[in-house]
């Protein structure tokens, strides 16, 4: 059985290379660990799609909420899933588009299909708030 957690934090300005770094230690430290997910940054705040083994993830979310790069973070969903919905992604940086008409469109797309109607409620409105 998988589990997804999905969660907010707080990071206020942190640069594309503070970003990147973020996503280079999911690249490298995730597919060992089976963990896969997604990641949005609006410049505020990360909202962040994780799935794997609970283990893994409890081990993971210990790791990250004591990340000084972010503060606040505060769980939105924890449940246990079938399948994964980002099988192929380590991590996927989810760009947020700059035109707020342009968002909703693009993360159609850019979502994965199989993802949970409400997590996908909230990725969504997220992304449209700024
Ligand atoms: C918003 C956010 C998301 C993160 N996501 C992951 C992740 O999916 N996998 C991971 O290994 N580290 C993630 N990290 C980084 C960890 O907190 C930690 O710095 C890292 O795992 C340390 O491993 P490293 O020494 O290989 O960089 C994240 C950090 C932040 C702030």
């Amino acid at each position: 059985m998988l589990s997804q957690y999905l969660y907010i934090s707080t990071a206020p300005s942190l640069s594309r290379e503070e970003v990147d770094s973020i996503l280079a230690s999911s690249a490298r430290n995730n597919p060992a660990r089976g963990v896969t997910g997604l990641l949005l940054y609006n410049g505020r705040n990360f909202l962040q799609l994780l799935e794997g083994g609970e283990a893994e993830l409890v081990d993971l979310m210990v790791r990250i909420t004591h990340d000084p790069r972010h503060t606040g973070v505060s769980m939105l969903e924890h449940r246990k899933v079938e399948q994964r919905a980002c099988s192929d992604w380590a991590m996927k940086r989810i760009m947020i588009s700059e035109s707020v008409e342009n968002r909703r469109e693009a993360l159609d797309t850019d979502l994965p299909e199989n993802l949970d109607t409400q997590i996908r409620k909230i990725i969504m409105n997220f992304a449209v708030l700024n």
